[in-house]
Formats: C-alpha cells, sequence, structure tokens
C-alpha cells in the first residue's frame, strides 16, 4: 500500500507536489479565518454567566472553574481567565499551546512523530495569530485581561483520580464542550464522583455532549450541524452511523443515547437543565420510509444533538 502511494507520488512530480503543498496551505488558511469567529467562544462565557445566575452560582468572574477537554485551541479557558475566573483545564491530549523541549518529548512520546510535526507546524505558523486575535475580541468586548498562564492546562485522563491532584479542591463551576461522548461509559462514574467531590452544594456543572444517536452524532464532518440544511449530494445517508451506513468515526465515540447521560448523571446529581442546542435537527431527511429503517431509536434520540446538561449536587 505505502509503496503504490510512493510510486503515486513519483508520477506526480514536483509540480503536483508543490500543488499539494499550496493546496493544503490554502486549506489551513480557510479555516484559520473560519476560526477568526470568536462569537461563539463570548456567547459560551454569556450562556454560563446566565446558568450561574439562574441557579445562583457565582459571579463567572470570581469563579472557580474546571473546564475537561479543553483541546487542541484553549480559547474557551483563555477567556474565562481573561475576565477574572480561576480556570484551569485537564485534557488528555498533551497540550501544545507552551512549547518547550520537555513538552516537545512527551508530545512525540504520546503522539508520534507526524502528529508531533502537524502540531508543531500549527502552533509556530497558525496559531499566534488566532491568541492574538482572541486577545483583541476580549480585550474589546471585556476590557484588558489576566494574560494566560499555560501552567493552567493540566494533561491527563480525567476519570483517573491521578489527574486531580493539581485541580482546585473546591470548584464552583466544572464545565465540559464536546467531550463526554468520547469517555467510554464505564470511566463516567468515577469522573462524575471526582467532580461531586470538588464542587459545594451551590457549585454547577455545565456538560454538553454531542449525543451518538443524533444526525451529527458521528462525528462525520459532512453531517456536522452547520452542514445538515445542505441538499444531500452523495452524503452518506442521515443517520448512517445508526444502522451500518456510515464511514468509521475517526475518534472514539461511546455510543450513549441522551437517556443514557441522564441516567449516569442523575446518580450523583439533580439535572437542573437540559437543552438541545438545536431544535429536531435534520427533520427534512427523515421521511417516513428513512424513519421505518430507524426504528430502533425514538424521536427523542433521532433528534438529540448537542444537550447541554446542568447539573447541582444532590
Ligand atoms: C472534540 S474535542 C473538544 C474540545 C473542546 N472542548 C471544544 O469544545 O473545542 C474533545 C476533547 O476531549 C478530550 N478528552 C477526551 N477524553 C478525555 C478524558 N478522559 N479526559 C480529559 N480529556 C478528554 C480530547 O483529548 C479532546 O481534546
Amino acid at each position: 500500500m505505502s509503496q503504490q502511494s510512493n510510486s503515486q507520488d513519483d508520477r506526480i512530480g514536483p509540480i503536483g507536489r508543490m500543488l499539494y503543498l499550496a493546496g493544503v496551505l490554502g486549506m489551513h488558511v480557510a479555516r484559520l479565518r473560519a476560526a477568526d469567529n470568536f462569537d461563539v467562544i463570548l456567547d459560551d462565557l454569556a450562556l454560563y454567566e446566565n446558568v450561574l445566575l439562574r441557579h445562583g452560582g457565582k459571579r463567572l468572574a470570581t469563579a472557580t472553574a474546571l473546564e475537561i477537554g479543553y483541546g487542541q485551541r484553549p480559547f474557551r479557558l483563555i477567556a474565562l481567565n481573561w475576565i477574572g475566573a480561576n480556570a484551569v483545564g485537564i485534557d488528555l491530549d498533551e497540550p501544545v499551546y507552551r512549547l518547550d523541549l520537555p513538552r516537545i518529548v512527551r508530545l512525540l512520546r504520546a503522539n508520534g512523530m507526524v502528529r508531533t510535526a502537524k502540531s508543531l507546524v500549527r502552533r509556530v505558523i497558525f496559531d499566534p495569530s488566532e491568541y492574538r486575535k482572541l486577545a483583541s475580541v476580549l480585550r474589546s468586548r471585556y476590557g484588558e485581561g489576566r494574560p494566560f498562564d499555560a501552567r493552567r492546562l493540566l494533561s491527563g485522563d480525567a476519570s483517573a483520580a491521578a489527574a486531580w491532584s493539581a485541580i482546585p479542591r473546591e470548584l464552583d463551576l466544572v464545565l465540559s464542550e464536546d467531550v463526554f461522548e468520547h469517555i467510554p461509559p464505564d470511566r463516567i462514574p468515577p469522573l462524575l464522583d471526582m467532580m461531586a467531590e470538588r464542587m459545594r452544594g451551590d457549585s454547577l456543572a455545565i456538560i454538553a455532549p454531542m449525543i451518538f444517536t443524533g444526525i451529527s452524532g458521528g462525528h462525520d464532518l459532512d453531517w456536522y450541524p452547520h452542514r445538515v440544511n445542505e441538499p444531500l449530494d452523495g452524503r452518506t445517508p442521515p443517520w448512517g452511523h445508526l444502522v451500518g451506513q456510515a464511514r468509521p468515526a475517526d475518534t472514539y465515540l461511546n455510543e450513549l443515547r441522551r437517556s443514557d447521560y441522564r441516567r449516569l448523571f442523575e446518580r450523583r446529581f439533580e439535572i437542573l437543565e437540559e437543552v438541545d442546542s438545536y431544535h429536531r435537527l435534520g427533520e427534512q431527511h427523515l421521511p417516513p420510509q428513512r424513519r421505518a429503517e430507524l426504528a430502533g431509536y425514538s424521536d427523542e434520540d433521532l433528534f438529540a444533538n448537542k444537550v447541554r446538561f446542568v447539573l447541582k449536587k444532590r
């Protein structure tokens, strides 16, 4: 297979390779332009502030907060700290926000040569301008803020007790966006136990997984929420991931339903709010025949996508 790819490379020649590299660069620039829009981060902060107000929690700017799964670009965490929150994050992946030799060695060990090289190129060439833009958006909305300390980016498995040693003993707020669907079902109860241990009676958790059974739940880029309303045009069938008609996801998914999360959360938490960010997303792709093929799933399953649970310790 790799021999075949090499011989294809040879046939492409230097001009083909240059065009290919220009294409890759173009895609990065397009992605960068798309990422210029930090409204979603500002919207998240406003939403968290409103949730805290509704349920009598602390003000966001004075809260001690934990973000579970901050991702490769910790924009939300940077924004929380900018406005004054004492926020730390934990992610399974080694962060590339701060680059020093020990971290590069850890990246190489954890992610291998190719992923490390990609991360480094992105961090050195593309990320600095994004972080500058984020700072300018935050400055114009909130005024001057606190510079971000990379030591707030912890790495480890949030469901393992060892990862919690550097997390503050008392948390006012626990946040997690698009992460819980990547955690194996048997690791979620220990994670919830540890969250509950660090939360007080008036602390809140805002946990928003992308639910597997929704039209976007298979994590296929073609079926991400912003593309659902486009014409089908050769895409895999809608909800194909539920009936073996989809490309395999390139990430681990626990396949939990909305009702499974409810059951797991209710062991330790009272569910104060449960809101889907979308209303019956993809309904136009569900004529009676397709609905019949998905008979094993309820409407609640099929129309659950990004569901935000607001939790209070029991
Ligand atoms: C889809 S990304 C979401 C990133 C970010 N929350 C966002 O909204 O852009 C999922 C992240 O969850 C992290 N993750 C998955 N399982 C985890 C675990 N057990 N503990 C900590 N982080 C985890 C992954 O490393 C990844 O960065």
